[in-house]
């Protein structure tokens, strides 16, 4: 069965139990700088898992675009991806564990066909802030899975959250049984060995933990993810994702166009292309802060191993082009921005061919440095040098070394690569903690002057100017917007005062539920209308402004402060961009 084909019967067989398809949200996430990607379903869903009212109802299912990249280094083995396809049913205090598992195991075995043989399944063993979870297993047992093939597990395997606060819960996870030999007598679905497979988790999220610990949450919700890929690779029988309809193609042409045969590097390039590709479309650029440096290295590394397999990088927008062709109909998107995509990648490429340049160059003053002091080992400071400064990747270090005869001390460069690693470890987590709690008075006030500065630009610049993009911290507002001119000194005086007068007067934030199309009809502003579902929140302040938008807001806008314009740049062709405070 084909990707698009799981696909679509699982959004039908979940809206045939009542739930609500809902578009996927896009792999960044909007207004929310302090998460670097979508990294699962549930993340854009996270005000409503703790208890805000969905304007669609309390069954809801998509297909979510995810990007996850801890893994990053280990793509090339035979099961990591970096960018994947979720499929997702949740429950807004509707249903819970009792009718979610057997909805699972239905479609597993009715829809997709899969032997319930093949089925073991797994559930909480309970400790000190969660009990054992009993009632799933008598779930399961009564969908017909027997006793042996159900497994506990503790936190460690069967409990979910993302990052370390938020909504979460114990989960339930469904393995495959690929039928290869017990790697021991203890294999079993913990086991890494590859003989199970993980195909679904259902999370059954009553909790709520912060620093001080879990508390239940208002509702109990059910939470779920399906691999797509990995259920596709199943489901025909592969052994990899790579060998599915999904990747065929471009791993086809890459082994059309190589010089030199590594399966790892084509698996690598085959998987970041799509990632970035991904990424870009949904309007990420790379750069060296955090989500565009992720970027930065998914295309890097596909070069490099471009240039490992001796690929010809003037194929790239060749290879670009089989991509939106063999994924269009899942990602409609592809093909829309296929243009942007390659101008990116090609721009990108050419940075990096740069860097590898100065980096050869970099590499040959130290040899020359080390003839002088007739030493043949390089220092794995050097090694990092080269990385951190020329972003000159050590594997090419060493093999440059080894071809002058050198050896390198890759041992003191990975201890400092693992301090630095450490370093920006600790900012990720730190971003990714903040995402989900990070709805706080500040950005909440920040949220809602966006709307006022969106209103206010209309009526200084035209009513042609429109919102390109947003990024909100606690510290400030950044606002991107269409624009041919650098606004002058009294246009953004303008800009300002607008604001500042709608905050005096104290206008009321009000929300309001209704069909897409009215919406628009009624003159609600709106970025990315196909982004949203048939039914939309539309924020309302006073009189003066009206958008599309998921919220929150704060109530008045008599409690956002003074607005001030710190900022106005351009942002790229055509845009602008203007970073303020309230004080
Ligand atoms: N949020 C859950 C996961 O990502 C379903 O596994």
């Amino acid at each position: 069965m084909k990707a698009i084909e799981i696909r679509n019967k699982y959004l039908n067989y979940f809206k045939k139990k009542g739930h609500s398809v809902i578009p996927s949200a896009p792999l960044i996430p909007e207004n929310d700088p302090s998460v670097l990607f979508t990294t699962a379903g549930m993340q854009p869903l996270v005000p409503y898992l703790l208890g805000q009212k969905h304007p669609e109802g309390t069954r809801l299912t998509n297909y979510q675009k995810c990007v996850r990249t801890n893994d990053i280094e280990e793509v090339g083995d035979n099961r990591h991806l970096t960018y994947f396809e979720m499929l997702g049913n949740w429950s807004l205090g509707d249903y819970f564990k009792e009718e979610s598992i057997p909805m699972s195991y239905e479609f597993l075995t009715k829809e997709l066909g899969i032997s319930p043989e093949k089925i073991s399944v797994t559930c909480f063993a309970g400790d000190k802030d969660c009990p054992r979870d009993t009632v799933s297993a008598e779930a399961w047992k009564k969908v017909g899975i027997p006793e042996e093939r159900i497994y506990f597990y503790g936190k460690d395997n069967n409990w979910w959250i993302a990052g370390e606060e938020g909504p979460c819960g114990p989960d339930t996870e469904m393995f495959y049984d690929t039928g290869k030999p017990a790697c021991s007598d203890k294999c079993d679905p913990s086991c890494d060995c590859g003989k199970y497979v993980e195909i679904w988790n259902n999370v059954f999220m009553e909790y709520f933990k912060d620093k001080d610990g879990y508390r239940k949450l208002e509702k109990k919700n059910v939470d779920t993810g399906l691999g797509l890929e990995r259920m596709a690779m199943l489901l025909q029988g592969k052994e990899t994702p790579f060998d599915t309809e999904l990747f065929k193609p471009i791993m086809d042409k890459l082994e059309e166009l190589q010089k030199q045969d590594y399966i790892e590097s084509r698996r690598v390039v085959a998987e970041h292309l799509r990632s970035s590709m991904m990424i870009i479309s949904d309007g990420g650029r790379p750069s060296n802060l955090d989500r565009g440096y992720v970027l930065r290295r998914l295309i890097r590394r596909m070069i490099r191993h471009l240039n490992k397999l001796q690929i010809e990088l003037t194929y790239l927008p060749t290879l670009i082009d089989i991509n939106v062709e063999n994924l269009k109909e899942m990602y409609p998107e592809l093909e829309k921005n296929k243009e942007i995509i390659k101008n990116v990648m090609i721009e990108e490429k050419e940075k990096f061919v740069k860097t590898l340049t100065n980096g050869e160059r970099e590499f040959e003053k130290e040899i020359k440095r080390m003839q002088e002091k007739g030493t043949t080992k390089i220092a794995g400071e050097v090694v990092f040098k080269l990385y951190d400064t020329y972003g000159f990747p050590p594997e090419v270090t060493k093999e440059l070394a080894i071809e002058h005869g050198y050896t390198v001390d890759l041992k003191e460069f990975d201890e400092l690569f693992k301090k630095h690693q450490e370093k920006s470890k600790q900012g990720s987590e730190q971003k990714f903690k903040g995402g989900l709690a990070d709805q706080n008075e500040k950005t909440i006030a920040y949220h809602t002057a966006t709307h006022l500065l969106n209103a206010a630009l209309k009526q200084v610049i035209g009513k042609d100017a429109h919102q390109r993009g947003s990024n909100i911290t606690v510290d400030r507002m950044r606002f991107d917007f269409n624009c041919d001119h650098k606004l002058t000194d009294e246009e953004k005086k303008k800009i300002e005062d607008l604001v500042n007068e709608w905050i005096k007067q104290g206008l009321p934030v009000t929300k309001q539920e209704m069909k897409k199309e009215e919406a628009i009809k009624s003159g609600a502003e709106c970025m990315f209308i196909e982004k949203y579902p048939d039914i939309v929140t539309v924020y309302s302040i006073g009189e003066v402004s009206k958008e599309l938008c998921g919220g929150p807001h704060v109530s008045n806008t008599k409690e956002l402060g003074t607005f001030k314009i710190k900022k106005e740049e351009s942002s790229s062709s055509g845009i602008r961009r203007i970073k303020a405070i309230l004080i």
